[in-house]
């Protein structure tokens, strides 16, 4: 059976959370890790799903102000969230309904965080060029997504 190899990026975010359990922090220490690995992005940052609304909520992110709330169905965020699927979008201005809280964003990358039956939110990252993510880095960052949810309890 071949084995599974833990990116360097997805190692240290295990090292970083060793022991910590306040999402908040998590998050947000996590959104600073993925903006200081890869090249070439103006947003990185999570999402978080509020029940009592049915939208997501802005949560902890590196990059420019962004919108607060995102309906659930809506934009790319929305969309990966509803259908509970990792969305790789290379240019966000052909995607249907997408949110342009940040006008240089041009290709995205939206990755739903979910624990068992419990919709947490998703991880949301942006770049200004086309086409920036690539196959491995969905499969990196649907692992990142995995070892966030080891650390929450
Ligand atoms: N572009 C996203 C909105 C969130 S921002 O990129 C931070 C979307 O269409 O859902």
């Amino acid at each position: 059976m071949e084995e599974t190899k833990i990116s360097l990026m997805n190692k240290q975010l295990d090292a970083l959370l060793y022991q910590e359990n306040n999402l908040i922090a998590n998050l947000a220490n996590a959104s600073a890790l993925i903006n200081d690995t890869y090249e070439d992005l103006n947003w990185s940052g999570f999402y978080l799903y509020n029940e009592e609304t049915d939208e997501l909520d802005l949560g902890p992110f590196q990059g420019k102000v962004a919108c607060m709330h995102i309906k659930s169905g809506n934009g790319v965020v929305g969309t990966a969230f509803a259908d509970q699927q990792i969305h790789r979008v290379a240019n966000v201005h052909e995607f249907p309904g997408h949110i342009a809280c940040d006008s240089a964003s041009n290709s995205e990358i939206v990755v739903p965080i979910t624990k068992g039956d419990k919709k947490i939110g998703v991880l949301d990252i942006d770049s200004p060029s086309l086409n920036r993510f690539t196959e491995a880095e969905e499969n990196e960052l649907a692992d990142f997504v995995k070892v966030l949810l080891q650390h929450m309890g």
